[in-house]
């Protein structure tokens, strides 16, 4: 089933066209990528998706409900979460903290919400902290909770952020290249890791730069080159695709 679709996205900044008539359907529980080169759009249409642009055209159903005209706050709560491509913690605060802060997005409408009313017995805080941690566990990052988030190495910090997205309890989870400036090793353990958030039953959806990156992890994959998207499907329909060889391959070989 699909969950969400985008219609014709177009976003103009004034004479540059950054997204042109995009268009595509995201599958319930899959990993899905989207590539590029830089510039190619992939972040401003994040942006879109997350409320963060207004789309000059187009429009995005989530859950059968057209979200592009809602606040980011807004579409938080209805279960879209993401990354940013730069790191925005809170580094002054603990790793626990950063992720409890997330929670409370949900802590008023979610499932989390359901635990605290029948927990009688154990404080809120407690509740929320224990889920916390399970969240901060499922990023390895168990034995950082009380390390000043700005403190953690870089590569952790790109992990917390995950944690923190996914703090929200979404349904969707937009990652803007989560592996951006690790070495190959950190960058296999978040491949990993994203191989796990969708285990939990999450929707993906993930910025890359690198093709083969997201080849042996992406369900589908859309390619957009100059805002337009030029190729779409299953990866291997992709890596075959004259028009991406040529646009996107073909640019990166000669750097
Ligand atoms: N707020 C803005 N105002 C004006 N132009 C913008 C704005 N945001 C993005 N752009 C332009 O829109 C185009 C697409 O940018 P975007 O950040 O979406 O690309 P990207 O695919 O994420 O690139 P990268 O791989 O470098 O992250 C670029 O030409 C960029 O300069
Ligand atoms: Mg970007």
């Amino acid at each position: 089933m699909f969950v969400l679709e985008a219609r014709e996205l177009t976003k103009h900044f004034g004479g540059l066209k950054a997204l042109e008539a995009v268009s595509f359907k995201v599958k319930e529980g899959a990993i899905h990528s989207i590539i590029g080169p830089n510039g190619a759009g992939k972040t401003t249409l994040f942006n879109c998706l997350t409320g963060v642009t207004r789309p000059t055209r187009g429009s995005i159903h989530f859950s059968g409900q057209e979200i592009s005209r809602l606040q980011p706050h807004e579409v938080a709560e209805l279960g879209i979460a993401r990354t940013f491509q730069n790191i925005r913690l809170f580094p002054e605060m603990t790793v626990m903290e950063n992720v409890m802060v997330a929670q409370h997005t949900r802590t008023k409408y979610g499932l989390l919400s359901a635990v605290l009313r029948g927990s009688s017995f154990m404080s809120k805080e407690r509740a929320v902290r224990e889920k916390g941690f399970e969240y901060l566990e499922l990023m390895g990052l168990e034995d950082h909770a009380e390390a000043l988030a700005g403190n953690l190495p870089y590569g952790s910090q790109r992990r917390l952020e995950i944690a923190r997205a996914l703090a929200t309890e979404p349904k969707i989870i937009l990652l803007d290249e989560p592996t951006a400036g690790m070495n190959p090793m950190e960058t296999l353990e978040v491949m990993d890791l994203i191989r796990k958030v969708k285990g939990l039953g999450k929707t993906v959806i993930l910025i890359e730069h690198d093709m083969k990156l997201v080849m042996g992890i992406s369900e589908w994959i859309l390619v957009l080159d100059h805002g337009v998207g030029i190729a779409e499907g299953s990866p291997e329909e992709v890596r075959n695709d004259p028009l991406v060889i040529e646009a996107y391959l073909g640019r990166e070989t000669t750097h």
